[in-house]
């Protein structure tokens, strides 16, 4: 495993998407209501559009609004359609720090 920084975790809100560049990868974190953030890949699983850009997030689920496919924010999982599912980056906490692995996905 190799854990880079992706932030400073007071960029980060409960509530919220957050939408990064790392590596040339397009990342999203979304730290749904009551949970904990958690970092995807910024990439929708219907046709590879881009959710850092076309994407709504009301603290519970992930909207792409290139199509409409929605998704839990808790964990990545497609809800419609179901059967699909967010690839999802491990996440930590270190010192302040947001860090994320890449290589694991
Ligand atoms: S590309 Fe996201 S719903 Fe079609």
């Amino acid at each position: 495993m190799t854990y880079q920084t992706l932030c400073k975790q007071r960029y980060l809100a409960e509530g919220e998407s957050v939408p990064f560049m790392l590596g040339g990868r397009e990342v999203i974190v979304l730290w749904p209501d009551g949970g904990q953030p958690r970092a995807f890949e910024g990439v929708c699983p219907h046709e590879g559009q881009s959710l850092v850009n076309n994407a709504d997030f009301n603290g519970r689920i992930l909207v792409c609004t290139v199509h409409g496919w929605v998704f839990d924010g808790r964990d990545g999982q497609g809800l419609s359609p179901a059967g699909c599912r967010l690839t999802e980056f491990p996440l930590r906490m270190a010192q302040g720090l947001v860090e994320i692995d890449l290589d694991a996905a």
